[in-house]
């Protein structure tokens, strides 16, 4: 069996309101991960049109996103970082495993599912075929590793499916079976209106998420607004269960304060939500607010930001360029 050296590859789709789901679930094992690790970071822009968006915006928060990334702590000179339409090798991966992927396998996926509603006839084939260039964007780089949160799980998973009968399909072990990296205590952070639901960028409320440009005042009024129920905070886990609030702003406690949930669920126990909700804004201005800050000041100079997203796409054009030439040899394309 070959091994494949460990490579680090992860997404995010620059669709405005980048939110603390991102950055617990994501973006801030991101940053760890990269002192270690052989990372590569893009910028979903291509996933991002499989629902419309406004050729502008797309643009500003594509960049933003970017100062996002580097303001959160994403080291530009040691990661690589770029947005996804500035290599076309993730595109041209993608119509191979559009190939490969069965309708089967497509129709089972749940964020497809969610966001086409009951509507499917009417959905671009994009965001159908999502999961494909998703596998593409990782399998490009034969990256090994994907830091994600919870929800992309299942497209991980679909990810090792494609490799797997692209391998088998061909006889040759070209693309490694990429293992997911699911860790700390934020995985799946919830929406601040209702616990059962995850915080997402897509949530008409903005009152059901923190997002990173949110400035004190806001991030106070969303936290002071927050849904809870009527009784005191908890002196077990175990007693979280049925109280979905409750779990999910002590898990972003938790998370924010780098406690584990019991030690969280300890410091509070027996605590009225108002106090509890006092301390966690506290807590997350000091974590968000620099971030924040610095977000801004990088939105202040485009110029900056895009020679770091253009260096950064000539060098993963570099990386995928021997993948999708296996790739063409392996299927029989011609090749010049
Ligand atoms: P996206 O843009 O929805 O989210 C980016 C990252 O944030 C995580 N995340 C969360 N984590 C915890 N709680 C939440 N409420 C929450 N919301 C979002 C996501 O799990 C993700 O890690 N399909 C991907 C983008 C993508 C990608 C890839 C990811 C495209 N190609 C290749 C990894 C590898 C997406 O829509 O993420």
């Amino acid at each position: 069996m070959t091994t494949f050296p460990n490579r680090i590859f992860s997404g995010i789709q620059p669709s405005g309101n980048l939110h603390l789901g991102n950055y617990l679930g994501a973006m801030r094992n991101w940053v760890k991960l990269q002192r270690d690790y052989d990372c590569i970071f893009c910028m979903v822009d291509q996933h991002a049109i499989t629902v419309w968006q406004d050729p502008a915006e797309l643009r500003r928060q594509t960049r933003e996103l970017a100062c996002g990334m580097i303001a959160a702590g994403i080291d530009p000179e040691g990661t690589l970082l770029f947005n996804q339409s500035q290599n076309p090798d993730h595109a041209n991966l993608a119509w191979v495993f559009n190939c490969v992927a069965r309708m089967g396998w497509l129709n089972r996926m749940t964020q497809f599912k969610e966001k086409a509603g009951k509507d499917r006839e009417n959905v671009s084939v994009g965001l159908f075929a999502y999961p494909a260039l998703m596998a593409a964007d990782i399998l490009v780089y034969k990256a090994t590793h994907v830091p994600v949160g919870e929800d992309q799980k299942q497209h991980l998973e679909l990810t090792r499916d494609i490799a797997q009968k692209f391998n088998n399909d061909f006889g040759r072990e070209v693309f490694p079976l990429t293992e997911p990296l699911i860790f700390g205590t934020a995985t799946r952070v919830m929406s601040l209106r209702d616990g059962t639901k995850k915080m997402s960028k897509s949530d008409p409320s903005d009152y059901s998420r923190i997002n990173l440009t949110d400035d004190v005042d806001r991030i106070a009024e969303k936290f002071r607004k927050a849904k809870t129920d009527p009784m005191e905070l908890p002196a077990s886990v175990e007693e979280l269960k049925d109280r979905p609030e409750a779990d999910n702003l002590l898990g972003i406690y938790a998370a924010l304060a780098d406690l584990t949930l019991e030690e969280a669920v300890a410091r509070f126990a027996g605590a009225q939500f108002s106090k509890f909700k006092g301390e966690l804004t506290d807590l997350a201005v000091s974590v968000l607010g620099p971030i924040g800050a610095e977000m801004n000041r990088l939105m202040a100079d485009p110029g900056h930001v895009d020679a770091i997203l253009a260096r950064g796409g000539e060098k993963v054009r570099a990386l995928s360029a021997p993948v999708i030439a296996e790739v063409y040899d392996t299927v029989g394309f011609l090749r010049p």
